[in-house]
């Protein structure tokens, strides 16, 4: 089936599509604006494809930074720069700053590399990633008609979307352009077997004090039961100004689902994981991709 219409015109600058978030009313004039948003010396930002575990790893990284598990004292609005009121949330936000985006490093802003600015760089396999997505994108668009089948389609680039693989490749790119530039890539499957584990390496990249005891607190703090109980007791965690434009749309953000490995055994048939490991064999292959997915 074909991949849905709306997908198939994307605007691009920099030679990258631009992630189109609803509400943004010229998208080249705001990949510019971000590109020349100020970095402050302490900022922080988390990087993933959508769907991939950012709000997880955005919330234990404001743990580690305050140094504290008081849910009270993080910020409740994620600073999204893609999205409506993204670049003012982050103009206003209290040091230490966490940014976030799914934006390819040319859309982010630059001066991240100057800056130096530590890099946490979330990844998912793609299959859990896709089916993540694909309910993310049904909610969110309220396109409840939307077949797997089709969502597959633009998961495999059959659209202009960018696929995860070519987000992937191009944070590849830019490790192997900018040397030395402090990247921590988390696996969201490590993650979930291991967190206090990662919670320490975290700390430790982030070069704050970090316990054994501390990690174990942050890692009950931030897991899936505690902070989808608090998503639903209404605590914000994006811009108000893109809630506005989701209630115009009739849609839904729901950023905790399942929070499991595997469940895309749920919704691929045999044959279509039989064309998705096709496809994510070549995309490693042709793009040089260096990342092993753990399912
Ligand atoms: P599912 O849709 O598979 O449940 P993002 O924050 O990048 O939008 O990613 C959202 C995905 O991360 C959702 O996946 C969500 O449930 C999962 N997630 C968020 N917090 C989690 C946690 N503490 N443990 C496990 N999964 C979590």
């Amino acid at each position: 089936e074909d991949p849905p219409s709306e997908v198939e015109q994307l605007p691009e600058a920099y030679g990258w599509k631009i992630f189109m978030f609803p509400g943004i009313k010229d998208h080249v004039a705001h990949v510019e604006a971000t590109r020349k948003l100020s970095i402050r010396d302490d900022d922080v930002l988390v990087a993933a494809y959508p769907k991939c575990g950012t709000h997880w790893l955005w919330e234990v990284t404001q743990m580690l930074l305050r140094q504290t598990t008081d849910y009270e004292k993080r910020t409740k609005e994620q600073v999204m720069l893609e999205s409506p009121g993204g670049l003012e949330r982050a103009e206003q936000e209290p040091s230490p700053r966490i940014l976030n985006s799914h934006n390819p490093f040319v859309h982010l802003p630059q001066e991240i590399i100057s800056k130096k600015t530590k890099i946490i760089h979330v990844i998912r396999n793609p299959k859990d990633a896709a089916v993540s997505n694909y309910w993310h994108l049904k909610n969110i668009h309220n396109v409840q008609d939307l077949q797997f089948q089709q969502h597959l389609n633009v998961m495999m680039g059959k659209s202009q979307l960018p696929t995860q693989f070519d987000y992937l490749q191009q944070m590849s790119e830019f490790e192997r352009t900018h040397p030395g530039h402090p990247i921590k890539h988390v696996y969201y499957e490590d993650m979930k077997k291991e967190p206090i584990k990662i919670i320490k390496e975290l700390a430790q990249f982030l070069n704050v004090p970090a316990s054994d005891e501390f990690c174990q607190d942050v890692a009950n703090a931030c897991s899936f039961e505690k902070l989808k109980k608090l998503e639903e007791a209404g605590a914000k965690n994006f811009p108000t100004e893109f809630a506005h434009v989701l209630n115009e749309l009739g849609g839904k953000m729901h950023f905790y689902r399942k929070g499991i490995i595997g469940d895309w055994k749920n919704m691929f048939t045999v044959a279509q994981n039989e064309i998705f490991d096709a496809y994510i064999d070549s995309c490693i292959k042709n793009k040089g991709l260096n990342y092993t997915f753990i399912y």
